[in-house]
């Protein structure tokens, strides 16, 4: 029997939305097939953009996209993917071993039509490799600015006469490895240039009425490398302490869950000691989380002000902008890094938007990687089918805690047991208020045993719903031409006794329940 209190009288922190955002890039079927499948395709689209795929993002509220990549990004020359698709040119995508045609169909315009249909927010990219700081500066003018110069004139022949107001930027993406193998000191000297080549569109002037303001995002670490992401933020962060301080607003984190160490753990075949290996491996994000965090507040604490003191309100948001499982790669798979994604996948999906909301006073925006095609996906297609996985479950599951404040909990639940990762219990919990409406999401992470849990409120709540994801076998996952294995049930109305609620859950489940305050 697990036992969670629930204090649903002190709300806790917002929990951004942004931290269900989405990651799509030019890799394998990531955008092409993927999202882009053009006007003259039988596939249903808008205007070239895949229909069921659009609508069933739009479904999960998806606040964020972040395009076009990812490495791809650091190749990526925005020119070539604006004007009349039949004259845009024609080049090698070698991404991540892609190895395809690349037509440029999907550019700016494509994928600002894609975020407006979805309701999200673009994050863009720019080119710090392979780009100058001239082009990218262009980038942000095209797509941004209200007045009629020629770029945006050009914007107006292109289909779209008011800005889009792009407010998010990164530069550059993973600048300690295929993005420049730069050091944190030469990177950062190349973030002071391309930061502060940026239009201001007058923000924060008195007498100017445009005032978008654009968020800058640096390259974060390597989450996945334990001493060098130490170093690189304390480096990054020591180099912006000299003289004056760029403009600088997000800090970009990756972290993946690697699962490469078995060789005979393939992403649909896998056994019990390895279900339990990658769940345990997702856990190492939230500490991840902790020390940038802190990290971060020491290196900001340590700017001069031009006084002489100290800056103490200078805000970098904490940003992890690719999170997800990388399993062994399946050269079976149709396109490069196309994962199938089993109930293993949702369980560390759901863990992992735990964490997120959990320490929602730490990190404020999220991608996962990737949407579609790509390693965590929440969609695969092929020709005209697609499959929503597990992991498509969860955030719309999920989706009432967005925009929701954290509440107090406290959880008494089984260890595990086990040898090789000894910290694993078997419920996970998470609850949010929002509104008169309370979520709670439990995961059991038994690949075996359902569970009885009590939930233990500080008052007496009206239960609303219940959903559950659950699969028969551990290695179960959506698949084409067949009926969905895992997808939302009903869950059996829970017992009420005053402020109790008994729920079984089943093993290898997610399920999210909600409850009404009674006033
Ligand atoms: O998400 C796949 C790739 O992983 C991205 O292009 C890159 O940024 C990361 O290494």
């Amino acid at each position: 029997m697990t036992k969670i209190t629930i204090a649903t009288t002190k709300y806790g922190e917002r929990i951004n939305p942004n931290l269900h955002g989405q990651f799509v890039e030019f890799l394998g079927s990531g955008i092409y097939d993927g999202i882009w499948v053009g006007e003259d395709s039988t596939i249903p689209n808008y205007q070239g953009l895949r229909k069921d795929v659009v609508d069933a993002l739009k479904a999960i509220k998806p606040s964020i996209l972040r395009w076009p990549g990812g490495c791809f990004a650091d190749t990526y020359h925005w020119r070539d993917g604006v004007g009349p698709r039949n004259q845009r040119p024609t080049y090698f995508n070698e991404n991540f071993g892609t190895q395809q045609l690349e037509n440029n169909h999907f550019g700016t315009h494509e994928f600002m039509f894609l975020c407006e249909l979805v309701g999200a927010k673009p994050w863009f990219n720019i080119n710090m490799l392979s780009g100058t700081v001239q082009e990218s500066r262009e980038w942000v003018e095209y797509v941004n600015r209200d007045t009629e110069t020629s770029l945006v004139k050009e914007r107006a022949k292109n289909g779209h006469s008011e800005p889009f107001n792009v407010e998010y930027w990164g530069i550059g993406n993973e600048s300690w490895a295929g993005g420049g193998n730069y050091t944190a000191e030469s990177y950062a000297n190349e973030y002071r240039k391309y930061a502060s080549a940026m239009p201001s569109f007058g923000h924060g002037l008195p007498w100017t009425e445009t005032s978008q303001e654009l968020k800058l995002i640096a390259v974060g670490p390597d989450g996945n490398k334990p001493k060098e992401r130490v170093d690189w933020t304390k480096d990054f962060f020591k180099e912006l302490t000299k003289y004056r301080k760029p403009k600088i607003d997000g800090y970009d984190l990756h972290f993946y869950n690697w699962n490469l160490t078995d060789e005979t753990d393939t992403v649909t075949n896998f056994s019990l000691d390895a279900w339990y290996r990658v769940i345990n491996g997702a856990f190492e994000l939230e500490e991840v989380i902790w020390e940038q965090a802190q990290l971060i507040e020491d290196g900001l604490k340590a700017i001069p002000q031009e006084d002489g003191t100290f800056a103490t309100d200078i805000k970098v948001d904490l940003i992890v902008g690719e999170w997800g499982n990388w399993h062994n790669i399946d050269l079976t798979a149709p396109s490069i890094l196309w994962q199938q994604c089993t109930m293993r996948d949702a369980i560390t999906t759901a863990l992992t938007l735990d964490i997120f909301h959990r320490n929602c006073d730490k990190v404020q925006m999220a991608c996962v990687a990737q949407s579609v095609n790509v390693l965590n996906s929440l969609f695969l297609t092929k020709d005209s089918e697609t499959v929503l996985t597990p992991n498509y479950y969860v955030f719309k599951m999920y989706q009432p805690h967005q925009d929701g404040q954290k509440l107090d909990l406290g959880i008494i639940t089984k260890k595990l047991g086990r040898k090789t990762e000894p910290g694993l219990q078997q419920i996970y919990s998470f609850a949010s208020v929002k509104e008169n409406l309370v979520t709670v999401n439990l995961v059991n992470i038994s690949a075996n045993d359902a569970e009885e849990v009590e939930l233990i409120f500080d008052q007496k709540l009206l239960f609303k719903t219940g959903e559950v994801l659950a699969a028969e076998e551990m290695t179960d996952f959506n698949d084409f031409g067949q009926a969905e294995k895992i997808t939302p049930e009903p869950a059996e109305d829970p017992k009420v006794k005053g402020n109790m609620v008994a729920i079984n859950v089943p093993k290898a489940s997610v399920s999210v329940y909600q409850f009404e305050l009674v006033k």
